[in-house]
């Protein structure tokens, strides 16, 4: 039995990065996966688009389909929930992973800077999370993980090379710390629902396309560097477990909990929470 057979899960900022990594590990537990994005298509230099994922987990065996909202919107993921909920049956996990960010020194980053960030990485997971929790109610239990950061706090690591960047990143850090504190009280909340609010943070810099600013950075500070698989491996765990409140990190979770880390597709265990990461290979 997979850990998410007959599970409908819907992951936002899943056409690469950390979210398709969770989508796919997800999947090859036998959950049917919603992805959304604020584009179908190819877009500027990034790589990956919703429907070579869709491709990717179909081709595996998987079940998934793709919606798009541009999440900083509050018009267009007005009814994203419902919309997820047409291709598999309604959402019973939600995994609020899509976010952006404004690198700006605190004292430049405008009111546009800001509001954009508060829209997309604080206001969307929570609204996406009301339109999930009456269904999740009346089923008997859900899950809800938020996507985090550990630039919630000042970080000594994994800046501890670059004061800059250590700055820039604070009022993106600044939303985050806004989600947790958020997700705290709605775990604590929904706990007595059997539905459970966690919060998850890659320990270190997973080497994304986002995160492709900071590979000098990892370059000459490897420890600073985790596979995308830890992410996806501690995602499933705060999918499936008994969790609630918490604001925890990948390796943390991880190793707390004995888990392997695994492979996307689910087949091959890679190693355990101190796998280190292809640093050229990135995400
Ligand atoms: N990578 C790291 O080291 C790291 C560290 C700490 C925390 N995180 C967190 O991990 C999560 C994923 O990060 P990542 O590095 O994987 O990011 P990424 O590679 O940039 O992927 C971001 C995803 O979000 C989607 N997205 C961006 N803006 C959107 C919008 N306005 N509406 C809807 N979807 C949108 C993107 O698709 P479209 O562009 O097509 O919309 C893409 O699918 C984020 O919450 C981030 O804060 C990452």
């Amino acid at each position: 039995m997979q850990k998410c057979e007959g599970r409908t899960v819907l992951v936002t900022g899943a056409s690469r990065g950390i979210g398709r990594a969770i989508a796919r590990r997800l999947a090859a537990e036998g959950a049917s996966v919603v992805l959304s994005a604020s584009r179908s298509g190819v877009h500027g230099k990034l790589v990956g688009t919703l429907d070579e994922v869709v491709d990717e987990i179909r081709a595996g065996g998987g079940r998934a389909g793709a919606v798009t909202a541009d999440l900083s919107n509050v018009n267009e993921r007005s009814d994203l929930i419902h919309r997820a909920s047409e291709l598999f049956g309604p959402i019973d996990t939600l995994v609020n992973n899509a976010a952006g960010a404004r690198m700006k020194l605190p004292s430049q980053a405008n009111h546009e800077d800001r509001s954009f960030m508060y829209e997309l990485n604080v206001n969307a997971p929570i609204d996406l999370a009301q339109q999930a929790i009456p269904s999740m109610r009346t089923r008997g239990g859900g899950w809800i993980l938020n996507i985090s950061s550990a630039s919630a706090r000042q970080p000594a690591l994994p800046y501890r090379d670059s004061k800059d960047a250590a700055l820039v990143i604070g009022p993106y850090g600044a939303t985050k710390a806004a989600l947790d504190r958020y997700t705290i009280a709605l775990g604590h909340e929904l706990v007595e629902h059997e539905i459970f609010v966690n919060a998850l943070a890659p320990t270190s810099i997973v080497l994304t396309q986002a995160a492709e600013y900071v590979r000098d950075i990892g370059r000459r500070n490897p420890d600073m560097v985790e596979p995308v698989e830890m992410m996806a491996e501690a995602a499933l765990e705060l999918c499936t477990g008994r969790h609630a409140g918490l604001i925890t990190f990948s390796r943390d979770i991880v190793h707390s909990t004995g888990r392997k880390v695994h492979s996307l597709d689910g087949t091959r265990v890679l190693g355990d929470a101190f796998l280190e990461a292809d640093i050229e290979a990135g995400e």
